[in-house]
């Protein structure tokens, strides 16, 4: 039941400073076009993209960064990479207890030197498990997933913006069923406690849920993980964004509600990515349609595609992404390019209402400790708040919300709530006299947090 801590705000600041400083350097190596009668219009998808707040990337197969012709798009073109094999378990986690990190890291750093964001990919996952763990079952297999989580979680902690937590966890077809897998056989909580092990080891990383074949809103497997996703929330169950991979190769196309689909998750209260984008023979309709989309939800955080050049494909002979064999510009990339240039730029992080009014209440007496309330950030849909404790070094401060508003996170002690999920019991946890956590509002911008109690010891 326990949101475990982490600190949105500094995250989301790390985050911002990245684009921008992405942007710059983009800007300052490509140079910004300005077209005549026009607005600037910036010449790569990355300055582009940054310049609506979103970030363009793609995957990167890190043996392919010897090649000049491929580094040199890469870092031109993409302020946001996800290695294409290289944080899966069999490539982290070769022998039990053996972790092998050298090709990640190199990806890290060249995104590092590049200002680029890195989203970690994957933690727990049925598929491209080392084969010990392929044989494993029951507890011994959830200890060895959760084991994974932490370990890699910890070793990349500060460096990855955005986890794949949990990757293609449903079925596909009618059924909005759970996909059968050795992990699933450990028992239907697997996901959540994966999501909680990442949360642990790295507060500051937002959890994503990525799958494919939840891009059509009407779809089984859609609504099965929409439903996931509102359960989490609903249960605290960290979780912060939903991957659509959007494979539209190898037989799935791009559906005309794809924005409702994106739009629909954002409204539950977690962030969208376009992780996995390529489009058979990259029709520019498509595309522009993907980057149209992507735009018009401010929830939709940017676009991967995964892959730069047609030959570097794991579907090659589809030939679905933005630049030839050859690494010239297909027309597809120029659609791309000129719909993020066209979209509109979305408002900052920033708050964009002023604060819910009327005071929170103050505790009554007694207890051996005092709870003093700073209101903290509002943005749109949440708003932090502080709670600094005097009179006790050690204490427990109980916090009620009102429903639908919910707390989503929570940093610098240790939380637990009633059943309702609505009263949270905060325990000081020896990261000092201040907690704070985030609500969200659901539709609900008047009500605020209620201080119960403070007790010391
Ligand atoms: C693919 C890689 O592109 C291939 O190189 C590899 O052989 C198999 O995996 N969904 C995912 C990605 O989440 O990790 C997959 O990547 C493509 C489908």
């Amino acid at each position: 039941m326990a949101n475990s801590s982490r600190a949105p705000g500094r995250s989301r600041r790390l985050r911002a400073a990245l684009v921008v400083s992405a942007a710059v350097g983009l800007l300052a190596t490509a140079g910004a076009v300005v077209l005549p009668g026009s607005a600037s219009a910036a010449s790569t998808l990355g300055a582009s993209a940054a310049e609506r707040g979103r970030y363009f990337g793609t995957a990167v197969a890190v043996s392919r960064l010897n090649d000049s012709a491929y580094t040199t798009i890469l870092n031109r073109e993409f302020n946001q990479v996800t290695a294409e094999n290289e944080m899966k378990i069999d490539a982290l986690q070769p022998n039990q207890g053996q972790f092998n990190y050298g090709n990640a890291d190199r990806l890290v750093q060249h995104a590092r030197s590049q200002g680029m964001l890195v989203r970690g990919h994957t933690l727990a996952w049925h598929s491209q498990q080392p084969g010990w763990m392929q044989n494993m079952s029951g507890t011994t297999l959830r200890n060895a997933m959760l084991n994974h989580v932490t370990q890699v979680a910890t070793h990349f902690r500060g460096q990855i913006e955005w986890w794949d937590v949990v990757n293609e966890a449903f079925a596909d077809g009618s059924s909005g069923a759970r996909r059968d897998s050795n992990l699933q056989r450990t028992g239907n909580d697997w996901i959540e406690a994966a999501f909680r092990a990442a949360r642990q080891a790295d507060p500051n990383a937002d959890l994503c849920y990525n799958d494919y074949n939840i891009d059509n809103w009407n779809d089984a497997k859609t609504q099965a993980v929409y439903r996931m996703v509102q359960d989490f929330k609903s249960r605290g169950v960290p979780i912060d964004c939903v991957g659509l991979q959007s494979h539209f190769t190898g037989g799935s196309n791009y559906p005309s509600n794809y924005r409702t689909t994106l739009s629909s998750f954002a409204a539950l209260g977690v962030d969208v990515h376009i992780t996995e984008l390529d489009i058979r023979n990259a029709p520019t309709d498509a595309y522009r349609n993907v980057v149209n989309d992507c735009l018009a939800v401010a929830r939709c955080k940017g676009i991967t595609v995964w892959g730069i050049r047609d030959s570097d494909s794991w579907r090659s002979s589809e030939n679905p992404l933005l630049f030839n064999g050859s690494g010239q510009k297909k027309p597809a990339y120029d659609a791309v390019l000129a719909a993020l240039n066209n979209g509109t730029t979305p408002p900052t992080g920033n708050p964009t209402t002023t604060p819910p009014t009327g005071n929170p209440t103050t505790p009554p007496p007694g207890g051996g400790c005092t709870a003093t309330v700073t209101p903290g950030q509002v943005w749109g849909d949440r708003y932090n708040t502080s709670v600094t404790v005097s009179g006790a070094s050690t204490w427990s401060v109980v916090v009620a919300i009102t429903a639908p508003q919910k707390i989503s996170a929570t940093w610098s002690g240790s939380p637990t709530w009633d059943s309702s999920g609505n009263v949270m019991t905060m325990r000081s946890n020896g990261s000092g006299n201040t907690f704070g956590f985030t609500t969200m509002m659901n539709g609900n911008s008047s009500a605020r947090p209620q201080i119960r109690s403070c007790t010391a010891g």
